[in-house]
This record gives C-alpha cells, sequence and structure tokens, in this order.
C-alpha cells in the first residue's frame, strides 16, 4: 500500500517536471538557439540544458536522496534505492530546425529495475506514460499495441547513431533490408516517441542500435505494458544498458528478427 502511494508521488513529480519543461520547450521553438557540438552532427542546444536543469530542480527538491543520470552530463550517483534516467529533450536535431518533432523523457528505477516512465510530446499535448504492472496510457486513456501480423503491411520506424560517417555499424544495410519488406519505414528523430508509437499502435515496429538509457528506458516500459515485445536484434534479453533495441507488437518480432539476421 505504501509503496503504490509512493509510486504515485513519484509519477505526479515527474509529470509535473515533464509537463513544465515541455511547455517551455515547446514555447521557444523557433527562437534562435545556442548550438554546441558534441561530435560533427552531435548537437546540444541551450534549450536542452534548461529542460534539464528544470527537471531535475523539480525531482531532486522533492527526492533529494534519489540518484539520476541525466544526457546533458547532470548526474548524482551516491548508490541510491532509487535513480531518475532523464532526456530532457530526445529530438535535439529537430528542435534545432524548428521542426516540431520531440519529447521529453523520464524514467524511474527501482534497485536497477525501470519502474515508471513518462514521455511527453508538448507539441501535441501527449503524454505516454505507463507504471510497472499497471499499462500503458496515452494522457489518460489505456494504450495496445497493433494487431498487424504481416511485415509487408506494416509500419516500422528506426533512427541512425550520430557516428554514421565513421562507423560500419550504421544501420544503413539494416534500413535497406527492410525498405523492400515493409510497407513504410519512418525516422522521426526522438527514438522515445518512435517507442511511444509502437506501444499506441501507430508503429508496428522499432529498432535502433547504440542508443543510450535515457533514449530508451521510459519508452521501453511503455511498449512492454502495452503488451508489446522489447528484445535485442537476436530476440535475446534487452537491457537499457545495452547497443539494440528491437520493439514490436509482438506478432511480427521474429520477423524483424529474421531481417536483421540477413546483415550481421
Ligand atoms: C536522439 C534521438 C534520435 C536517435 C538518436 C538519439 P537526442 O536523441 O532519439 O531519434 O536516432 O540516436 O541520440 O540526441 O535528440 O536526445
Ligand atoms: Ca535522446
Ligand atoms: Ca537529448
Amino acid at each position: 500500500m505504501e509503496a503504490l502511494m509512493d509510486t504515485k508521488i513519484y509519477f505526479r513529480a515527474s509529470r509535473e517536471a515533464a509537463l513544465k519543461a515541455g511547455r517551455m520547450l515547446k514555447d521557444s521553438i523557433g527562437q534562435s538557439s545556442e548550438i554546441f557540438y558534441k561530435g560533427t552532427v552531435d548537437l546540444v542546444t541551450n534549450f536542452d540544458t534548461r529542460a534539464q536543469r528544470m527537471i531535475i530542480d523539480h525531482i531532486s527538491s522533492r527526492f533529494p536522496d534519489h540518484d539520476y543520470l541525466a544526457e546533458e552530463g547532470l548526474s548524482q550517483k551516491k548508490g541510491a534505492e532509487f535513480r531518475w534516467i532523464i532526456d530532457p529533450l530526445d529530438g535535439t536535431t529537430n528542435y534545432a530546425h524548428s521542426f516540431p518533432v520531440f519529447t521529453v523523457s523520464i524514467a524511474l528505477e527501482r534497485n536497477g529495475e525501470v519502474i515508471l516512465g513518462l514521455v511527453y510530446d508538448p507539441m501535441r499535448e501527449e503524454m505516454f506514460s505507463a507504471v510497472k504492472g499497471e499499462g500503458a496510457f496515452l494522457n489518460k486513456k489505456g494504450i495496445k499495441v497493433s494487431a498487424v501480423d504481416d511485415l509487408n503491411k506494416s509500419l516500422l520506424a528506426t533512427g541512425f547513431p550520430y557516428d554514421i560517417r565513421t562507423s560500419e555499424v550504421n544501420n544503413i544495410a539494416h534500413f535497406n533490408n527492410f525498405l523492400t519488406r515493409a510497407q513504410g519505414i519512418r525516422r522521426c528523430g526522438s527514438a522515445a516517441m518512435d517507442l511511444c508509437y509502437v506501444a499506441c499502435g501507430r508503429f508496428d515496429g522499432f529498432w535502433e542500435l547504440k542508443l543510450s538509457p535515457w533514449d530508451m528506458a521510459a519508452g521501453a516500459l511503455i511498449v512492454q505494458e502495452a503488451g508489446g515485445r522489447i528484445s535485442d536484434f537476436r530476440n535475446e534479453e534487452f537491457t537499457i544498458f545495452g547497443s539494440e533495441i528491437l520493439a514490436s507488437n509482438g506478432l511480427i518480432h521474429q520477423k524483424i528478427v529474421k531481417v536483421l539476421g540477413v546483415a550481421s
């Protein structure tokens, strides 16, 4: 009972933090941002860091003993039972170009297990969420994965790593293989959004490599709680610290694994 109450408190705090940061990002899109390059194409803007500050201030003022791991360098590691995993702006390249497809992603781990996930798309005012064992939701409505069982009729999503120019492990061969086997492929530019779209049935499957824990933690739980399947490319156990993610409605999972095997 107490644990359930606590989860509600954590959920409310993360929702407030996501709304606050998301609204700031929505209001600021199109304003010229300061862009810093982490690599040739990997960028970060002042809005990523501002959103991160807002989220961490909100959460750490309520739960000062919790740890957190956030993309833009703010982390606290004290060996706490709870750790927040935060991507303050998933879709930075889109955002820097005023392309209105981006999300805020917040997850909570308890003793290494993700127990809560929340992904907010402020442009569409869509809040995807899940608490472990309690189903997945879009705003307040329950969601579930699609029923498409034919790869030919499936809409898939993917993304490409920032080292695409320098590494041969770059997803291009997989992308080519799916082009002629799926109904369509989309590259949204926000992995957290891609995962939520699998969860609510807009996409039937999603694969990507070289993502980070903050890209996947919340979205992966939301897919699982919506009845979907998450694994690595060989259909083995998924971890948010691994380098591959395959998410699907479950029905086409093995078919995707087979195509991923063609280029491995
Ligand atoms: C990126 C997005 C993108 C994915 C990249 C990620 P960022 O996150 O999720 O869809 O393809 O690999 O790094 O940098 O915008 O937070
Ligand atoms: Ca990200
Ligand atoms: Ca980010």
